[in-house]
């Protein structure tokens, strides 16, 4: 896979060692990432192995909360112990319900987070406001504790403790936002969906900041391999300025990038520029400069 993301193992000599670690859930980054001349220091941590569940009924619509409840808690404690060895999480995707674990953990280990959630989707239903009862399309009601009295605690769910605050949580993309979670989302204080909001947001917001990147915020007719596309959003360029932008903060901690299903691709090449789009947001993420990685003391002739 990380071959495949176009990133080397080893740093250059000198430079600073900035490591990614990599999990892979319920499908994997198949690009053929060519001529990417970039160098950063992985280490893959490989897939984490879930437990399925025979007995998973729904409980009320929500379906697979076992299996959820219990992936989570596993991704939780990986990326805990990630970020007490001190380096920046990459958690690859698989499910948008994965960013559950992916945060938890993130806080457990370091505390109040900006978490800034960049999705066509507010992923905020409650149990109980869910209509299609997929928990892909309620992680940030586990996470935050203004909402803790409104979700019900579902099997496998009870360890997670809300570590969000609305305040430190901004919206990049939305515009898929179910009835009954609008006035959850837009009473969070630093909502946005404008790359100019979270200039100004993030620069304010000094804490160590949660990315979690649904690749179905950028267009489909860039990312159509993604399991709910909506028409209208990102383009690649704004997509690519907001891990830019949150790269130059210095504060980028935690990567989700999630949603990139190369099984909902109809072609090759809509499989190709979808996950080639979710390799270049991650190299954005760490330091891909668009105009070329020249070596720092490089001169113009
Ligand atoms: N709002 C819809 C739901 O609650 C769609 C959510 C889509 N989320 C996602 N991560 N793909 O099911
Ligand atoms: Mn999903
Ligand atoms: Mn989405
Ligand atoms: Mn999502």
């Amino acid at each position: 896979c990380l071959d495949q993301l176009g990133l080397k193992r080893e740093s250059r000599e000198g430079e600073k060692e900035r490591a990614m670690y990599v999990y892979v859930y319920d499908q994997c980054f198949s690009s053929n990432n060519k001529n990417i001349n970039f160098s950063c220091a992985v280490k893959d941590y490989g897939n984490l192995q879930f437990e399925e569940f025979a007995d998973d009924e729904p409980v009320g619509v929500v379906k697979n909360a076992k299996a959820v409840g219990s992936a989570n808690q596993r991704l939780s404690e990986a990326v805990h112990a990630i970020k007490k060895d001190g380096h920046t999480s990459v958690m690859l995707g698989g499910d948008h319900s994965l960013a559950i674990g992916s945060i938890h953990g993130h806080a457990a280990a370091v505390g109040e987070l900006s978490v800034v959630w960049v999705d066509a989707h507010a992923d905020i239903n409650t149990p109980m406001t869910t209509e299609t009862g997929n928990l892909h399309g309620q992680p940030m009601s586990f996470l935050l504790r203004e909402l803790r009295s409104k979700t019900p605690t579902l099997p496998n769910f009870s360890w997670i403790k809300p570590c969000v605050s609305a305040k430190n949580l901004v919206y990049i993309g939305l515009r898929d936002v179910d009835p009954f979670t609008q006035t959850y989302v837009y009473t969070c204080p630093t909502k946005a969906s404008s790359k100019v909001t979270v200039t100004l947001v993030c620069y304010r917001v000094q804490k160590p900041i949660h990315l979690s990147y649904d690749v179905d915020a950028v267009d489909p007719s860039v990312t159509p391999a993604t399991g709910t596309p909506v028409i209208g959003g990102l383009t690649y360029r704004e997509g690519l300025y907001v891990t830019e932008y949150l790269c130059q903060t210095g504060r980028l901690s935690a990567v989700d990038m999630v949603e990139v299903n190369p099984l909902r691709g109809q072609t090759e090449q809509e499989v190709q520029s979808t996950v080639g789009t979710a390799v270049d947001l991650l190299l954005g993420c760490f330091g891909r400069q668009r105009e070329g990685n020249h070596a720092p003391d490089y001169q113009l002739p």
